[in-house]
């Protein structure tokens, strides 16, 4: 039987189910298998070596399923562990913060970029290194917004608590003089109606979730990967703590798309 070979994507928790929404709607016949930590998220206030060990580890427990290739749908953890794992596992390997990078490029007219992420990415400076490398004449301003995450992953995405949040942690940022927003972690675009309320609509928010979606694209057309059939596929998501919250988020987040393809929830602790 012909067993078809799914993009494994990680996250710390339900942050990578941003990305998950663009594959499943850029590329409807890839089958996925999704992996979020919730027992350890978040990443963000951990070291460098914690995230990076609990990256591999993900990693190793998804190469078992023989995928065609792995995405770190995570920033802190694409600035911590990318380089080592793309050198040490022999399909593609990537991550969120130079798709994020390319399309805040793309969409800047004035060249000043800003950058919120968790404190481990906006300390590694990746995105800031990132960007330049692009363009050496982009000014980007970085601001970590440590407080996000928790209200992500308990779900309470859609509250006045969230929203005071966002305004809290949005609080120097939003008086830089910049026109692009990159928002570095795979969480906050569920929080994107808040924070363009802050910002206000002269700064263009911008989630890596479409560009790496279709990064995602062209290393599958190019290696002659890309999923063929009229088959749907069924995707697998596990999570390595509460099952029930995780499947309340992703049921919410992902909506319309878990309706055309059918969704195996497991819990793995590793
Ligand atoms: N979603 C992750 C990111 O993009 C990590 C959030 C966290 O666990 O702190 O950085």
């Amino acid at each position: 039987m012909f067993v078809q070979q799914a993009i494994a994507i990680l996250d710390s928790g339900v942050g990578g189910l941003t990305v998950v929404k663009e594959v499943m709607r850029q590329l409807p016949r890839e089958k996925i298998i999704y992996f979020g930590d919730t027992a350890r998220a978040p990443y963000g206030p951990r070291s460098t070596e914690e995230v990076k060990l609990f990256t591999e580890q993900i990693v190793d427990y998804l190469i078992q399923f023989n995928p065609k290739m792995i995405v770190i749908a995570c920033n802190t953890a694409t600035a911590a562990a990318l380089e080592d794992i793309a050198a040490k596992v022999p399909i593609p390997v990537i991550g969120v913060i130079h798709p994020g990078a390319r399309a805040a490029i793309t969409a800047t007219k004035t060249g000043r970029i800003g950058v919120i992420g968790t404190v481990g990415t906006i300390k590694s400076g990746a995105y800031t290194a990132a960007l330049q490398q692009l363009s050496p004449f982009v000014q980007v301003v970085s601001q970590a917004c440590p407080a996000l995450v928790p209200y992500v992953e308990q779900g309470l995405f859609r509250t006045t608590e969230s929203e005071n949040a966002v305004a809290e942690s949005l609080n120097g940022i939003k008086y830089e003089p910049i026109d692009t927003l990159i928002l570095g972690c795979t969480h906050y675009p569920f929080l994107i109606e808040p924070i363009g309320k802050v910002m206000g609509p002269g700064v263009k928010l911008i989630s890596s979730a479409d560009e790496t979606a279709r990064e995602i694209s062209t290393i599958l057309y190019d290696k002659g990967k890309l999923a063929s059939g009229d088959d749907s596929p069924i995707h697998q998501f596990f999570c390595s703590g509460d099952a029930e919250m995780f499947q309340r988020i992703a049921r919410d987040w992902l909506g319309e798309q878990l309706q055309r393809a059918p969704v195996v929830w497991q819990i793995s602790t590793l």
